[in-house]
């Protein structure tokens, strides 16, 4: 008896979605490489949340992530946690120390600002920054903002095969007491925004920690830009729109949210808009779910 019962659903299964389909595919929802692009992001104008529109490009399957600080590598998009985890070609790591001011840092536009932010847990290691730098405020000495951040911070990162390169003095910096530290880290939070020309630093290395994993030494941090992403509490209307077969999206204005129902949009969702001719597909499928059932 239970095998007649799943064999029918396996076989209604299409039927519902085909009745469904000349409504509501789901043009928004699309892959760069092998990162799936969904709510609320997307590649096209017009699909997603507004506040994450003209912000991410897929060139030759790499997808990039652009903001006014410059553009990012995004090596994941984690749905489940709401979080980006981005890479900037010009970041300093464990390996490599790239000065000369070349590096993005981390700024995002005002109106862009509520919609995503670095993790609490994201540490900024500011290097070779001027003592006129605003982020000693006239104190160079006192490394005033400067802190570690989930277990990390600059005394473990000079401990990286870059800085012998560079031909660090672990205590240098002690020796000139009034002078700027060559590493001052701190998380976004305390500052928010990572502009290296206003804090007129040489470069920077970010990292990051999937707490509660504690990660010892600064060779198994994990470089990059965890960025925490958030629609802001309005995840109503998108959930109400996908529930009844929509794909969200935005209006022309670039802030509206639309409801995108096959032939037409909605501002709310698609049993506003539902027409009579896909109430007539539904009523078929229904019929044939029924007679498929009662023949069984
Ligand atoms: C995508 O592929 C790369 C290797 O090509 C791999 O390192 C990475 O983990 C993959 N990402 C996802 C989200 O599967
Ligand atoms: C619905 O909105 C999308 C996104 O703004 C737009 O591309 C599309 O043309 C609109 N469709 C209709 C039928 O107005
Ligand atoms: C960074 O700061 C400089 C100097 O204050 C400014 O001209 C520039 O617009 C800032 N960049 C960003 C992305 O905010
Ligand atoms: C950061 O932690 C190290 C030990 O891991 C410690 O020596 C150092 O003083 C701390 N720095 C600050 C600014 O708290």
């Amino acid at each position: 008896m239970t095998i007649p019962i799943f064999t029918a659903f396996f076989f209604l299964s299409p039927l519902f979605q085909l009745g469904s389909s000349s409504t509501n595919i789901n043009t928004c929802r699309s892959f760069c490489g092998n990162i799936t692009i969904d709510y609320p992001f997307a590649l096209q104008y017009g699909c997603g949340h507004p506040g994450f529109r003209d912000l991410l490009y897929c060139m030759n399957d790499v997808l990039m992530f652009h903001i006014s600080s410059g553009s990012y590598r995004v090596l994941d998009i984690d749905y489940a946690y709401q979080a980006l985890t981005l890479h900037d070609l010009h970041m300093s790591t464990c390996d490599t120390i790239v000065l000369g001011s070349k590096g993005n840092g981390f700024a995002v536009e005002t109106w862009r600002a509520p919609y995503m932010n670095p993790t609490a847990d994201n540490i900024f290691m500011l290097i070779g920054c001027s003592a006129e730098s605003p982020l000693f405020q006239g104190f160079p000495g006192k490394h005033l903002p400067c802190r570690n951040v989930s277990g990390m911070g600059c005394e473990e990162y000079y401990g990286c095969p870059a800085w012998d390169l560079l031909g660090h003095k672990p205590l240098g910096s002690k020796m000139f007491g009034s002078g700027p530290p060559e590493c001052c880290a701190l998380s976004f939070e305390a500052i928010k925004s990572i502009n290296l020309t206003k804090l007129q630093c040489e470069g920077y290395s970010s990292a990051y920690s999937l707490a509660p994993l504690r990660v010892d030494g600064p060779n198994g941090w994990s470089y990059g830009i965890r960025v925490k992403y958030s629609v802001q509490g309005n995840d109503e209307f998108c959930r109400a729109c996908e529930a009844t077969g929509g794909t969200c999206g935005y209006g022309t204005d670039g802030i509206r949210q639309l409801c995108m129902c096959g032939n037409s949009n909605s501002t709310s969702n698609c049993d506003t808009v539902k027409s009579s001719s896909s109430r007539r597909i539904y009523s078929v499928a229904d019929t044939l779910a029924g007679y498929v059932i009662y023949t069984l």
